[in-house]
């Protein structure tokens, strides 16, 4: 009597499992997005995105100068550049940025004093503010938008006046953003066709 019961409980349980099955299907398909990278205030401020040091690492810069004279930094300068994930799937595929996307550059302050360290360059804890670019064409007028935020504060978009949009939009490689020093990142471009050579 015994054996019997569980036989039919182990035959009850061989319906209910691929009906889990299934209804954990369906549930797969309907799953909800992931939250957008950019997340903002009420009235548009972009708040900092908070795990952004989980995303995908595009490069680190050190001591990077865009001039021509000496760069007139009384210490080192480390970047570190960062994509949401989503956005990099996406670019993997495409060799474009969709909308949503957020890219982050982390300077740093670099220091070569440090435990067992004779020469060459480590990063600090010191994080000076974090820049960000975010597109959304539905939101912004050029697609994209620049953001510093200080400290943890949201931040307001930083006017399409400013000297971010213009050396993105004229040396950027692809779509303003700086590909040609990303080094994972270029090679899917230049294949997608979507690579401009950003001097
Ligand atoms: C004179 C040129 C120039 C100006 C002006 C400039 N940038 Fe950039 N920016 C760069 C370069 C070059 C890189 C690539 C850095 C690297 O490889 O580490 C970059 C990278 C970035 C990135 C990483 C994502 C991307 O678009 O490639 C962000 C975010 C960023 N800059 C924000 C800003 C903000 C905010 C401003 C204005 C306050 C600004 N930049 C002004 C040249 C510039």
């Amino acid at each position: 009597m015994k054996i019997a019961k569980t036989a039919l409980l182990a035959r009850a349980g061989l319906l209910i499992v691929p009906a889990l099955l299934l209804f954990g299907a369906a549930q797969g398909s309907t799953a909800p997005e992931p939250a957008a990278a950019a997340q903002y205030t009420a009235t548009g401020e972009l708040i900092l995105p908070a795990d952004y040091r989980e995303w995908v690492f595009l490069t680190s810069g050190l001591n990077m100068n865009y001039s021509d004279g000496p760069l007139g930094m009384d210490h080192e300068m480390v970047d570190n550049v960062f994509v949401d994930p989503v956005a990099w799937k996406a670019f993997k595929a495409t060799g474009r940025w969709p909308d949503g996307t957020v890219m982050v550059k982390e300077p740093r302050i670099g220091s070569s004093k440090g435990s067992i360290n004779k020469s060459g360059i480590f990063q600090t804890e010191q994080r000076f503010d974090l820049e960000v670019h975010v597109r959304d064409s539905r939101r912004f007028k050029g697609g994209w938008a620049f953001f510093v935020n200080v400290g943890d504060k949201p931040a307001k978009a930083i006017p399409a006046s400013a000297s971010c949009y213009s050396c993105h939009g004229q040396h950027g490689a692809v779509d303003t953003t700086f590909v040609q020093f990303y080094p994972t990142a270029k090679p899917i471009a230049v294949k997608a066709g979507t690579f401009a050579d950003g001097k």
